[in-house]
């Protein structure tokens, strides 16, 4: 696997100025979109973007990093195209969300927080949903899948990895 100092060390900052201007004048109303259009570029916040962001916008990199540790959406790591989240709230765990996260451990072959190597799936675990009616309940990016077993998760994953750009069709 590609250790993360080597791949942080070599990204490439000038994307990071065409954001900037893109916001120019740089206004605080600028903080959260322009973090979302590096994020959409490098698929997470790599700290040199960030620093380079706060340089040639004029803004301390502190706002940004607390924008950023805020809101759920940036990853301040490399983050999988998919981001799979288990719950694991009561209502789920005892309808067998254990069960289930067992099986997308085993399936994935990273824990809570991993991200695969080949930087298909991100997998996150959750305390609730908000959808405890469909428990047991997995979130694979913006859509909910209700009443799961295991197969049932392994085979929306099986789909999922099928979108991913990496994979030959
Ligand atoms: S406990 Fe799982 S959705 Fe609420």
């Amino acid at each position: 696997m590609q250790s993360k100092s080597a791949s942080v060390s070599s990204i490439d900052l000038t994307p990071v100025a065409e954001i900037v201007a893109s916001h120019t004048p740089f206004a605080e109303a600028d903080i959260i979109s322009s973090l979302q259009d590096i994020q959409d570029h490098y698929g997470y916040l790599p700290r040199p973007a960030m620093d380079e962001l706060s340089r040639l916008s004029g803004v301390p990199v502190a706002k940004f990093y607390g924008v950023a540790t805020f809101y759920a959406q940036f990853h301040m790591q490399p983050h999988g195209k998919h981001t799979v989240r288990v719950c694991r709230g009561t209502a789920c765990h005892v309808r067998g969300a254990p069960k289930i996260m067992d099986a997308v451990i085993r399936h994935l072959g990273v824990g809570d927080g991993g991200t695969t190597p080949d930087m298909c799936f991100s997998l996150e675990t959750v305390a609730c949903l908000g959808t405890c009616f469909l428990s047991p309940v997995m979130l694979v990016d913006t859509k909910y899948y209700g009443n799961l077993t295991a197969e049932k998760a392994i085979k929306i994953l099986e789909i999922a990895a099928e979108n991913h750009p990496g994979k030959e069709q």
